[in-house]
């Protein structure tokens, strides 16, 4: 019998999520020396990890042939003193992509729908149809959330929406009375996720904290992935009721989060001073590379994230342009962008390397 026959029908329409291509695999493919290849493709920082976690990563690894602690009670301690919850209302995941699923695995069944921007992360759409659930996916006029269609939305099927704010791979993001108003309105059956995945980028990002004291069905997720450049490691959170914590770690695999990761995580909250640096260069070079787009006739989409949104006349030819030259960035059509690219800020070198090159293919 085929091994068709036998699948979970939901496998075999899943489509396939296409990550950033490695450095290594480019290299190879086009004759390149890896060392002079930028990746602008994953939103990943150009400023490397945070280095108090790479020294504590270091000093811990002669013992990696322990199991990790499965409940990650140092790193839930820390991370409950930080937010302002109690460590019970606290979830860590191997990346913030796995509680993504873990929301599929634990409010998601056939038939349900789950509302999300019709350019929003691409998971959300994925972990959806993964538990047989429908995507709704609600237009984004100027490429922000629009709060009010996605509440219009809602049916007695809603279990669940995703908002990211800002949100990949826009870069928009949508202001905390906003945010706040519209969880408000949502009936009680429906789950609200906001995605604070670049929410370090923000001086001030939106705190929902007090709906999840309200007792309201949030909850928020955060990853050390991007400003704290610890991409690697795979590890994010969740924070929300205690109710929800405790439903989410009912299918929790025992050691999803490797000891390394919360080693690393660890050390990197004490990092302060480069979590800071980071940011600020960031908005810095984020300025310089917006400009210096405006001045070759793009426009880019203005961001509150560690990336730009780009649209071009043909942008496979100038992905594979910056490609051959070097430079990885982010094709979207999997977001129904197939005339915009995704360009993740770099450093200084890399976003003139980046303007160079498209420089001289748009103005030869
Ligand atoms: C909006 C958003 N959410 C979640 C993630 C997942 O991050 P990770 O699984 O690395 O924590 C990403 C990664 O790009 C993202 O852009």
């Amino acid at each position: 019998m085929s091994l068709e026959n036998l699948v979970n029908k939901n496998v075999l329409s899943q489509p396939v999520y296409e990550p950033g291509k490695p450095i290594e695999t480019v290299a190879r493919e086009l004759g390149l020396d890896p060392a002079g290849i930028a990746k602008l493709a994953s939103n990943e920082s150009p400023f490397g990890s945070s280095p108090k976690a790479v020294a504590a990563v270091k000093a811990w690894v002669d013992d990696a042939w322990l199991y990790p602690d499965g409940g990650c009670y140092e790193l839930k301690n820390k991370l409950a003193a930080i937010r302002g919850v109690a460590p019970e209302q606290l979830i860590l995941g191997n990346g913030s992509n796995e509680i993504i699923e873990l929301l599929g695995h634990t409010f998601l069944g056939k038939g349900d729908e789950v509302i999300f921007g019709s350019q929003a992360f691409i998971v959300y759409k994925l972990v959806t149809l993964l538990f047989g659930a429908k995507p709704v996916e609600i237009p984004m006029p100027q490429f922000c959330h629009d709060l009010d269609a996605m509440a219009r939305a809602v049916t007695d099927r809603t279990r669940l929406i995703f908002i990211a704010s800002p949100n990949n791979p826009t870069g928009t993001a949508n202001t905390e009375s906003d945010l706040m108003e519209f969880a408000r309105s949502l009936p009680e059956h429906v789950v609200f996720c906001l995605d604070e995945a670049y929410a370090e980028y923000s001086e001030n990002p939106p705190d929902l904290r007090p709906l999840i004291s309200e007792g309201r069905n949030v909850i928020c997720m955060r990853t050390f992935s991007k400003i704290f450049g610890l991409a690697g490691f795979r590890i994010g959170y969740g924070y929300a009721s205690r109710d929800m914590i405790a439903l989410l770690n009912r299918i929790r695999q025992p050691f999803n989060v490797n000891t390394a990761a919360q080693v690393a995580a660890l050390a990197a909250l004490d990092d302060d001073r480069f979590i800071q640096d980071c940011r600020t260069l960031n908005h810095a070079n984020g300025k310089v590379l917006a400009d210096g787009l405006r001045e070759l006739g793009l426009n880019p989409v203005p961001s509150e994230a560690n990336f730009l949104l780009v649209e071009f006349v043909n942008a496979m030819e100038a992905f594979h342009t910056l490609q051959v030259n070097g430079v990885i960035v982010r094709p979207l059509q999997p977001y129904n962008l197939p005339n915009h690219l995704r360009l993740t800020i770099g450093t200084q070198e890399q976003n003139l390397k980046m303007l160079n090159i498209l420089s001289d293919y748009l103005l030869p």
